[in-house]
């Protein structure tokens, strides 16, 4: 007899799911079964408010219908057109609207499916790049610690996560890390960008001279490191490593997955610091975290350095089968109306000081040693539990899921990044029952 596994109904075993502690998850397992703008319905039929935009992509709020019947109307249409040397219009369409709304100065737009790929793409072209313009040499990629830029080799490789990194051997070679930006004893309970570590974007100098900038392709950076617990740029922090890189030759990467679309208050972080890179990765926000899709932006430059030899020659050995994918192109389009029809980047940005003012007042709950905040981005830092790191921010999420409200942990900090259609009414549920959960904490 065989002794096969046979999946009965609801079994959880054969789904290894990502970024989760799997056996603790089966034996409790939280399920999600229909959201609605700012609401999600769980298994058992509550309603738990969105404090995280999912997992900061649904920037518009759940199940819009302009997008619901975009996705529709495009599969019924046209499901797949091959993504090399094939085109069909919402691909070219959607980066039209793209580089419309996008900062001054990138042009360009190349479609992805992920903000991981985006990584890569960016990393991949900046090294190219180089290349194509006589500076083969320039193969070295900077990072930070603290950073995330996806799950890939070369996002692991200059992001500074060390779980996501030591199990995976030896990366890529040639990689260098800027010191992360958390000083919590100089800029705790910062309101918006902190006042001290701009000075900390002068180690890349240091690196230029252990390297020598004739090696280095790029630096990237998240304007904003979302991931490892929403670390802002000192003030001054973003000039200064535009400074340096431009000194250099350097070509700046902000990596904008989470940042993008709005979270700031501005289209881009890009636009709201008001220092502009050379490339942009973004991801999540452009199809509202609906169906997967990203894009790296460029400047003219990069990509014209690529548009020269012989024109029935491949420019960039590089792309996806589901590269401007139509349906998440349609997605994206729609999205992006979304965006624009209801005002969500100028609602986050008038929503910013309300959000700003509901965190802090957490400040003297228990256990609360920083409160950090930009645009509709928030971070709650506990003191870690003796001996036990990360298990009083992960009692804090399953208390707050079954308090009614999502949020998410990394380490001992709870983030929050809600979809931007949030009233003012609900940001103060989200916040009035997470104190009530801290209040409860061990
Ligand atoms: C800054 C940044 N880069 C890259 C990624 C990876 O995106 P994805 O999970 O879509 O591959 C993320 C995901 O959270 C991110 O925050």
């Amino acid at each position: 007899m065989s002794t096969r596994h046979t999946p009965a109904p609801n079994d959880l075993r054969a789904f290894w799911m990502p970024f989760t502690a799997n056996r603790q998850f089966k034996k409790a397992p939280r399920m999600f079964v229909r959201a609605e703008r700012m609401h999600y319905t769980t298994s058992d039929g509550r309603q738990v408010l969105d404090g995280t935009a999912g997992l900061w992509c649904c920037n518009a709020g759940h199940c819009r219908p302009r997008i619901t019947a975009a996705i529709q109307e495009q599969a019924a249409e046209l499901d797949y057109a091959p993504a090399f040397q094939m085109g069909h219009p919402k691909a070219f369409e959607l980066a039209n609207r793209l580089i419309g709304i996008a900062p001054e100065g990138m042009e360009h737009a190349f479609f992805t499916n992920s903000g991981s790929e985006s990584v890569e793409t960016a990393l991949k072209i900046a090294i190219a790049y180089q290349r194509a313009i006589g500076q083969g040499t320039r193969t070295r990629l900077i990072g930070r610690e603290r950073g995330y830029h996806g799950v890939n080799f070369g996002g692991i490789s200059v992001g500074g996560i060390v779980n996501n990194r030591k199990f995976f051997g030896t990366l890529l070679a040639g990689v260098d890390h800027l010191p992360h930006t958390h000083l919590p004893a100089r800029n705790a309970f910062s309101k918006g960008q902190p006042e001290h570590g701009a000075d900390l974007a002068d180690d890349l100098e240091r690196i230029v001279t252990l390297h020598d900038a004739s090696t280095i392709a790029a630096v990237i950076v998240e304007p904003v490191a979302g991931s490892t617990g929403v670390l802002v740029p000192p003030k001054g922090y973003l000039e200064r490593l535009r400074e340096i890189c431009t000194k250099h030759g350097i070509l700046l990467i902000f990596d904008e997955v989470i940042t993008g679309f709005g979270r700031t208050g501005a289209p881009f972080a890009t636009d709201f610091y008001g220092v502009t890179p050379d490339m942009i990765t973004c991801a999540k926000g452009l199809t509202n975290g609906v169906i997967p899709m990203g894009a790296v932006l460029t400047t003219a430059a990069i990509h014209d350095a690529f548009m020269s030899g012989a024109e029935h020659l491949i420019e960039l050995f590089h792309g996806y089968t589901y590269s401007g994918n139509p349906i998440a192109a349609a997605a994206g389009l729609a999205t992006l109306e979304t965006y624009a029809e209801e005002g969500l980047f100028e609602r986050a940005a008038a929503l910013a000081p309300v959000w700003q003012e509901a965190l802090h007042s957490l400040r003297d709950c228990r256990h609360v040693i920083d409160v950090r905040n930009q645009g509709l981005i928030g971070a709650v830092e506990l003191e870690p539990i003796a001996g036990a790191p990360t298990k009083r921010a992960f009692q804090a999420f399953l208390d707050a899921y079954d308090a009614g409200i999502l949020i998410r942990t990394t380490g001992d900090i709870i983030a929050m990044s809600p979809p931007l259609i949030i009233s003012e009414a609900e940001i103060d549920e989200l916040v009035g029952k997470l104190r009530d959960v801290l209040q409860r904490l061990e």
